[in-house]
């Protein structure tokens, strides 16, 4: 039997999508291989790369503010690899090396945690990472469509850099899974800020102002700041001169509270909490 319709809810009042019309790409193959709508990094790229990294002494003291701050050393593993992150770019050799170090932790160990998590690399980033978000809903509004246009715009494969990674102007491309923002899809992000709503001449043009040493505003969110300072901030270390996890511009837009709006303009509130739960008994363990 259905649920009866919820207080000031018609049905028959319509729905209007406001879905932007895009452009068909105008993709050109890049010569010797050709385009993927997508890809899986944990496949085809190379392991660990050995960079030759000797972590010097502020990097070493972040480490150690980084593990104090957990009962169990081997908790600071993630920010451990967001530091080194921001040293070369991607964890390298190198950096599987020093994590397993300052944690006590075996190389296996390390590198069992950074081959899990795709927001760790394994080939050094450029200034930016653009990440175009390649899922159902983004795909269908026109991110497939994105990401093979500045693939082909910049000449590189997936997760491969235009320019020399590090260097001002230099762009890393992959594509994305959800990025958690489907309201505003098709989502481009740049060193994890949003970039809403793009379409295949909208994501050129902000690629063209970050090659060209710009960093244009994101539509909310916190100030854009480069791919290794973006690292440090989430291994948990702000420096204070580029706190970019100051908000810019408001977080939650428009189209994210438009249910909650409905609902206060149509009186719809959820039941409350009930005062109390009783728990079902744990089960008895298994012999
Ligand atoms: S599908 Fe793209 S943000 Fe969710």
């Amino acid at each position: 039997m259905n649920s009866p319709a919820p207080t000031g809810w018609d049905a028959t009042e319509p729905i209007e999508l406001d879905v932007p019309q895009q452009a068909p790409p105008q993709a050109e193959p890049i010569p010797g291989e050709p385009l993927q709508g997508k890809h899986n990094p944990r496949i085809s790229t190379p392991k660990f790369l050995r960079l030759g990294t000797v972590y010097d002494e502020l990097t070493r003291q972040r480490a150690a503010q980084l593990i104090a701050k957990y009962p169990q050393s081997r908790s600071a593993l993630l920010p451990l690899l967001h530091l080194v992150q921001s040293v070369d770019g991607c964890v390298s050799a190198d950096g599987i090396e020093f994590c397993a170090e300052q944690l006590g932790l075996t190389a296996a160990e390390v590198e069992a945690v950074a081959t899990f998590y795709t927001m760790y690399k394994r080939t050094p980033c450029g200034e930016h990472l653009v990440s175009v978000c390649t899922n159902t809903l983004c795909a269908a509004l026109g991110g497939d469509a994105i990401y093979t246009s500045l693939r082909a715009k910049l000449g590189v494969a997936d997760q491969e850099t235009a320019g020399t990674p590090g260097e001002p102007g230099s762009v890393t491309i992959e594509s994305a899974e959800c990025l958690a923002a489907c309201d505003h899809a098709p989502v481009v992000t740049v060193n994890y800020e949003f970039y809403d709503r793009q379409t295949v001449e909208s994501a050129a043009e902000l690629v063209d102002e970050l090659q060209a040493g710009r960093r244009p505003a994101p539509t909310r969110g916190a100030a854009l700041s480069s791919f290794k300072q973006t690292e440090l901030e989430l291994a948990g270390i702000f420096t204070g001169e580029q706190l970019s996890a100051e908000v810019a511009v408001p977080t939650a837009s428009e189209q994210t509270l438009r249910g909650n709006t409905y609902a206060g303009e149509h009186a719809q509130v959820a039941p409350a909490m009930p005062d109390s739960y009783q728990m079902p008994d744990k089960p008895e363990p298994k012999s």
